[in-house]
């Protein structure tokens, strides 16, 4: 009898922590949530009161489910903002107790001093490490390959049905000069710098998938430590050239009431015959401005990744964004302001890359227009000039303003 007693005494002991750890949220407070999704809105620290602060039982579930979960109140109450201790319990330190100090370690809010004085050394303890391998071998990998080979595969499937725009009339043999020697420079500059990126920038994505596998681990290793070294170094060129093209070119890149009946007639496409152009049509405009402003975000992420935790710009830019409450508008939780200086790196890295991977897809098309797929127009960037045939379908404002303007441009020289 005694036994048994004993028993449903232990038994019931037993259980008891069990439920302490079960918060019913009708009885708490707590924001109703689909914990398995992590559907529905972050709970709030106030949610917390039962566990002091610690987290629920929904904040794991939320965290195993990859969803946002708010840990304000443990980031906040590290003991080091303030001269009490959090927990009201001294540490052998004297002044927190032990978990306190691991958790201002934890978010990067304990004041550590190191011997080494780099900008991240003193951040010990950071947990965006693994978000960002996630998202680099993962999505970045997977959408960089899809949108790269589904653009070479439109471009093949285009030149099947469509195949080369012949010019309507044989040439005349007359030519007029398009680019000077020095804008063809700056084009062939920053289109070999582009090329040298996008090949030593693709095999330090997918070389350890590609590479490894067919080469072994130190043949790549070399490749690897080759590539990035030219990458790093010809990321000059390129951000000179940008510069170069956009000075030279930004005048006849601004848009006008004729890119308006250009695109409204496909740039030919519909209609029959060509559209009316200056220099540049409205595709190659959008060219232009897709070459200028990815380019820069790319400059810009890519010299806050060669001089690392120099630049940070995604705290700043994300605070920006929550001020402007961009994301509000459509319900979407702010963007993180508070970020350690190895999750600005890593998102530096995720934004480089995304944004590099799109422009290519981009620099496919132009690339494919300017060789196999229109007669005629490597000639512009190639030696410098075009037939007048070609100006008149192509560029016939543009024709027509050089022949009263500059009609020293225009010349008798046979191919
Ligand atoms: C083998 C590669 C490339 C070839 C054959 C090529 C060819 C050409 C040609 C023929 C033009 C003049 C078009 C005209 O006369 O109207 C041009 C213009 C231009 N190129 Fe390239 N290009 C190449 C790579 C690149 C790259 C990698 C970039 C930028 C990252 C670029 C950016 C531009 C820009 C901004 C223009 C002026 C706007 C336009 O015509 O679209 N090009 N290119």
């Amino acid at each position: 009898m005694l036994k048994a007693f004993a028993a449903l005494v232990l038994s019931v002991g037993l259980t008891g922590p069990a439920f302490a750890q079960y918060v019913d949220p009708a009885v708490t407070g707590a924001a109703q949530t689909d914990s398995a999704t992590g559907a529905g809105s972050v709970p709030t620290m106030g949610d917390r009161a039962t566990t002091g602060g610690a987290a629920t039982l929904d904040d794991i579930l939320r965290r195993q489910n990859g969803a946002p979960v708010d840990d304000s109140a443990r980031r906040e109450s590290t003991g080091f903002d303030s001269d009490i201790p959090a927990s009201g319990v001294l540490g052998p330190s004297g002044v927190a107790s032990d978990s306190d100090q691991w958790r201002a370690l934890r978010y990067d809010r304990a004041d550590v001093t190191s011997v080494n004085n780099g900008p991240a050394a003193t951040t010990l303890i950071q947990d965006g490490g693994m978000t960002w391998l996630e998202a680099r071998r993962g999505p970045l990998a997977f959408w960089g390959g899809v949108i790269l080979l589904g653009s070479l595969a439109l471009l093949a499937v285009f030149y099947i049905f469509r195949g080369k725009m012949r010019m309507d009339h044989p040439p005349t043999g007359r030519r007029v000069e398009r680019f000077k020697a020095i804008e063809r420079f700056g084009h062939w500059l920053l289109a070999t710098s582009f090329i040298v990126l996008g090949v030593t920038g693709l095999l330090s994505l997918f070389g350890r998938k590609v590479f490894i596998p067919i080469f072994g681990h130190e043949s790549f290793a070399a490749v690897a430590s080759a590539s990035k070294w030219v990458h790093d170094n010809i990321s000059w060129a390129f951000m000179i050239a940008l510069v170069m093209i956009f000075v030279m070119w930004v005048m006849n890149n601004i848009p006008d009431r004729t890119d308006l009946k250009w695109l409204a007639r496909g740039g030919g496409m519909f209609g029959g015959g060509h559209p009316p152009a200056k220099k540049f049509n409205a595709g190659q405009k959008l060219i232009f401005w897709a070459v200028i402003v990815f380019g820069l975000t790319i400059s810009l992420s890519g010299l806050s990744l060669l001089f690392p935790f120099q630049l940070n710009l995604f705290a700043k830019t994300f605070g920006i964004i929550n001020d402007i409450g961009v994301l509000s508008w459509v319900g979407l939780s702010p963007l993180p302001t508070d970020l350690a200086p190895q999750e600005e790196m890593a998102l530096a890295q995720i934004w480089h890359a995304a944004m590099a991977l799109i422009l290519t897809a981009i620099i496919f098309f132009h690339i494919y227009l300017g060789t196999v797929g229109m007669e005629g127009a490597f000639d512009a960037m190639g030696r410098g000039d075009v037939d007048e045939e070609w100006a008149h379908e192509h560029h016939n404002l543009w024709l027509e303003q050089v022949r009263q303007t500059q009609p020293e441009k225009i010349s008798e020289r046979r191919i």
